[in-house]
């Protein structure tokens, strides 16, 4: 029997969506289970952007070129024009997803044993590319406490070894909701002229933001050679199945790079660039964004509000994205997702994503649960009423068992 690859073993499965088979079985058996697991957003995907769709005049559906349709390259530009940057069409790839922009990246910047420098809590998918693409990563701890803030300039230097390519972080951050302040930005820019390192920066939730100001780290003209932009659809209009991103440099060697991995996987998907460029060509898009931000502003203060109520969650109000990295009084948080799946009486349950899968250090958010307040207002109190009566008979159930 040929052998499996050691990298694809390697590869972690998605926290995300691991323990979903539970899920399955409890709704099986009639359960309601609040999904507070996934990232993935219940808001009614843009009329306009459907419409984009609906009214395509496609005979035949070639292949699309591989930067992306004019159409959609035209839409980003517009996009970003109102956020105050000037971009050429040379410097915009259209991506399947966000994610494809992630693997380019990585796959431009590093050569197999290369490592990555990455504040963990973080998006677990990034820890698969990595593995897949033999790229090591280099967690750097951010903690709770600290609102999942940087550490000093110091510490992160220390991490820094001659192997080291570039630093990649999500911001707003993905689990932590962190939002990076301009010191902070200044500092990475700073590090990555410094000691030659490419910046890729994921920003797909530039646009959930509530507290304090999003700088785009497209904003350093100074580090505009070193800066890869990760960015996507799929949160902002709510479209996660659509598949399109972006990869956006000012760095002609890697958009030179980073078109030629896009050559080899032909093309990004037609209709849903089609919807994006319908959506941007609508008058309205602006306020649509804007309305659904509100929406999720509203959800973040009732989830806190509620999550604040129960005994023993610690947790800092996040400035941004949609999720809430919060501890939970247990000692292993998978378990007791597990427990809520199988165990829990009652007609309903909830489910989070277990915090380890978001670290890379062994042993870290053990205790952590990643929220993602993707339900509407009246779920969201509901489920964290679940969740606290959940932590109780947890508790007990355990203390009987050890006697
Ligand atoms: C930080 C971050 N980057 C990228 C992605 C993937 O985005 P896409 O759906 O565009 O592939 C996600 C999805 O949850 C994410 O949270």
């Amino acid at each position: 029997m040929p052998k499996i690859s050691a990298r694809s073993i390697a590869a972690p499965a998605s926290p995300i969506r691991r323990l979903y088979p539970l899920a399955v079985e409890a709704k099986k058996k009639g359960k309601k289970v609040y999904h507070l697991n996934i990232g993935q957003p219940d808001i009614p995907t843009p009329e306009p952007f459907l419409r984009g769709i609906r009214e395509a005049k496609v005979e035949v559906l070639d292949y699309a070129p591989s930067p992306g349709l004019p159409e959609a390259i035209q839409a980003v530009q517009a996009y970003y024009a109102e956020l105050g940057f000037d971009l050429s069409p040379q410097e915009i790839l259209i991506t399947i997803g966000g994610s494809e922009a992630i693997t380019f990246s990585l796959m431009v910047t590093c050569d197999p044993g290369d490592q990555v420098l990455i504040p963990e809590p973080f998006y677990p998918n990034y820890l698969g590319y990595a593995r897949l693409s033999n790229v090591e990563i280099i967690p750097l701890t951010t903690y709770r406490a600290e609102g999942f803030h940087l550490p000093p300039r110091r510490e992160i230097e220390a991490h820094l070894t001659p192997r080291t390519r570039a630093i990649l972080l999500s911001n707003p951050g993905n689990p932590t909701g962190v939002v990076y302040t301009e010191p902070e930005l200044d500092m990475l820019v700073d590090l990555a002229l410094r000691h030659d390192l490419f910046l890729i920066v994921d920003e797909v939730y530039r646009e959930f933001v509530y507290e304090g100001k999003h700088k785009s780290i497209l904003s350093y003209p100074e580090a505009a050679d070193r800066v890869i932009l990760v960015d996507s659809i799929s949160k902002r209009l709510s479209a996660c199945g659509a598949r399109v991103g972006m990869l956006i440099s000012r760095n002609k060697e890697v958009m030179a790079a980073a078109q030629k991995c896009a050559t080899i996987r032909l093309s990004a998907p037609t209709f849903e660039q089609l919807g994006l460029a319908a959506f941007m060509a609508d008058p309205h898009h602006r306020e649509i964004i804007a309305r659904m931000i509100e929406e999720y502003r509203v959800r973040r203060d009732v989830f806190c509000e509620e999550l604040g109520k129960i005994p023993g969650v610690t947790f800092r109000k996040p400035e941004g994205a949609f999720y809430v990295m919060f501890g939970l009084p247990v000692q292993d948080s998978e378990d007791f997702i597990r427990w809520m799946l199988t165990d829990f009486p009652g007609k309903e349950t909830v489910m989070f994503a277990p915090g380890a899968g978001f670290y890379a250090t062994p042993g870290k958010g053990q205790d952590e649960v990643r929220g993602a307040y993707v339900l509407k207002v009246e779920d969201l109190r509901r489920a964290c009423a679940v969740l606290a009566e959940g932590l109780v008979l947890y508790n007990e159930a355990l203390a009987k068992t050890r006697g």
